[in-house]
């Protein structure tokens, strides 16, 4: 057999991040333009499985152990598809910034899963993907909700709510949470522009710094997640509704509120600024905060003028993304 090639997107989260962790519901889209890629071919007969990461510049062989997270999610996959680990040349690229709040592990990791089980003949569903894929991130990452997997995995926009976390040494699938595709008009759809404050916080930092805090005074902690429940509900029926003004004051709310959780900084709070004030409907900061990247919700003749903004604030890089389909 050939290569095997496959990708997977970044992610965005419009509302909810944090309080999704603690059983609320959030709002992700996948940046479909913004990809990871894996390929898989096979190696000479008796060999290892061999990964590449071209961007890190890192090779490194797995047997039948890993002790990293790629190669455990590799040899995971194999035994789900009920194969011995076998010969392989795994090749791992990517184009979204780590540590950024754009799901680059999850991508990373879904187009892995995505590249050999094709290459193994078998067509997983999203939802087996996506459960493979949360328990290697459970492994490494203590307690994540499972909103990047899925989002990244179903590479649709999605309204997304944790029910059961998977218990260890069970199925995968034993994972159960509320998934509902979030379909957005596309005769209206989401422009965001996104600016990357450069600062790189890995997302376990910032969720375990909440989680010690809610644990000391959780009643505190319950009524700013009550007041992020409701905003989120009301995104998903303006975004049904096409009413992007009132979304847009949605996420101006949900950056309040997760600066009073302590998970804003100075460069993202700068950013947010800077983009209501070149006109966006709203912005906030999106994913674990800290640094990472923040969101702004724009007119679809806004983006470049808040693009412009965001880089005149400081921004490292921004990226332009919109839910409306690819022109043909
Ligand atoms: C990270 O992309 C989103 C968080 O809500 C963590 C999680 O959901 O696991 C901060």
């Amino acid at each position: 057999m050939g290569i095997t090639e496959a990708s997977a997107p970044a992610k965005v989260i419009l509302c909810g991040e944090h309080a999704v962790v603690y059983g609320c519901p959030a709002i992700a889209l996948p940046l479909g333009n913004l990809r990871a890629y894996a390929s898989v071919r096979d190696g000479p007969p008796g060999g290892p499985m061999r990964f590449r990461a071209t961007n890190l510049h890192r090779e490194w062989d797995v047997g039948s152990s890993a002790t990293e997270p790629l190669g455990e999610l590799a040899l995971a996959t194999m035994r789900y598809l009920g194969r011995d680990p076998t010969s392989l040349v795994i090749t791992l690229s990517s184009d979204i910034p780590i540590a950024s709040g754009m799901g680059s592990g999850a991508a990373i990791a879904t187009a892995l899963v995505r590249a050999l089980t094709t290459h193994m003949g078998r067509a997983l569903s999203p939802q087996e993907i996506s459960a493979l894929v949360y328990t290697s991130e459970q492994r490494y990452h203590g307690t994540p909700s499972g909103i990047d997997n899925t989002v990244v995995a179903y590479e649709t926009p999605i309204y997304f709510q944790r029910s059961t976390p998977p218990r260890p040494g069970t199925s995968p699938l034993s994972s159960s949470a509320n998934i509902i595709p979030l379909p957005v008009p596309d005769d209206e759809p989401l422009n965001l522009v996104i600016g990357d404050t450069g600062k790189h916080v890995p997302t376990h930092e910032p969720v375990n710094d909440l989680r010690r805090r809610y644990q000391e005074s959780p009643q505190l902690y319950d009524i700013i997640f009550h007041y992020i429940t409701a905003l989120v509900k009301e995104a998903g029926d303006n975004i049904h509704c096409r009413y992007h003004e009132g979304l847009g004051a949605l996420l101006d709310r949900n950056h309040y509120l997760l600066q009073e959780l302590h998970l804003s900084s100075p460069e993202l709070d700068t950013l947010v600024l800077a983009a209501r004030k070149a006109g966006a409907l709203g912005a906030k900061l999106s994913g674990a905060g800290w640094g990472g990247i923040m969101v702004a919700l724009v007119r679809a003749d806004g983006s470049d003028r808040v693009a412009k903004a965001l880089l005149d604030a400081g921004a490292v890089q921004v990226y332009l993304a919109s839910t409306a389909p690819p022109a043909r």
